[in-house]
């Protein structure tokens, strides 16, 4: 993969997901703005890409204007937008019908509205560079409904590819692209109920066509290839990275 850009902010990289994605892109040589609400995790790699780890709650407008001037203003500019951040609230996130309707704000405003400020602050970042490309985080659960549902949180990441997709049509002409991931399940921080329990792992991985749960490795695969000079046509579009589970009947 090439990478023409040189620097890029991943939003939510305390997590399983972003955390990978920051490290794989500073391995490459990109330097990267680390921001999450969560302490600065360790192993950050090295280099040779430089960066910086903002600890900061993303729903905050003055926390995001900040954070977006420092990186701009730290590594010259921002290229490459990674938006990882989401809440995944098992028990309190329910149907509709029996949901606390607080909860359902709170997830809003962490899994859409931070997306869309960070999106606001950055915007005019992406559009000074010669090419630029945001991802955002999804989910297959956006998709379908779910027997078991967390409501907000599906209905928060079907609006996120909309969203995505209205950035894709306002910048294309800019050459900013803007396309959304939407993972299945996958073993990191977020599935913390899974983690040390390799029966319910098993259990999980049975249903999903190619045996296994996804990696954060996975996802940042698909994210790095988003990024890169390779997917320069591709904007406005999903990428289901779920091991065959959503193709099934
Ligand atoms: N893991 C899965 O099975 C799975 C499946 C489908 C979609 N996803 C989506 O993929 C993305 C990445 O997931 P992950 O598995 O790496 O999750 P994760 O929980 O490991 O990482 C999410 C990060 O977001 C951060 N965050 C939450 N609220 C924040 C706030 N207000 N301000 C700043 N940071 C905040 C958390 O601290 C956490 O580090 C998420 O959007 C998630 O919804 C995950």
């Amino acid at each position: 993969m090439k990478f023409s850009g040189k620097t890029a902010l991943v939003a939510g990289a305390g997590g399983g997901m972003g955390f990978e994605i920051a490290s794989q892109l500073i391995r490459r040589g990109i330097n990267v703005t680390l921001a999450d609400i969560k302490a600065q995790p360790n192993a950050i790699p090295d280099g040779p890409g430089e960066w910086i780890y903002v600890q900061c709650d993303l729903t905050n407008a003055d926390a995001v204007s900040n954070l977006v001037s420092t990186a701009a203003e730290r590594f010259g500019g921002i290229e490459y937008l990674i938006n990882t951040l989401g809440v995944l609230w098992i028990g309190k996130d329910k149907a509709v019908e029996d949901i606390d309707m607080e909860i359902w704000d709170q997830v809003f405003n962490i899994n859409l509205r931070s997306i869309a400020l960070i999106v606001k602050y950055a915007v005019p970042h992406l559009k000074k560079a010669d090419a630029s490309s945001m991802v955002h985080f999804s989910s297959i659960d956006a998709l379908s409904g779910d027997m078991a549902p967390q409501d907000a949180y599906g209905a928060s990441k079907a609006a996120l590819i909309r969203l995505s997709k209205s950035l894709a049509t306002q910048y294309a002409a800019d050459q900013v692209r803007s396309n959304v991931i939407l993972p299945g399940p996958a073993l990191t921080p977020m599935q913390e109920r899974w983690q040390g329990k390799p029966d319910i792992q098993l259990s999980v991985a049975e249903h999903i066509p190619m045996k296994r749960l996804g990696k954060a490795e996975d996802m940042a695969n698909a994210a790095l290839f988003l990024l890169s000079d390779n997917a320069s046509y591709i904007t406005g579009t999903e990428l289901v990275v779920d091991g065959g589970l959503t193709a099934l009947p």
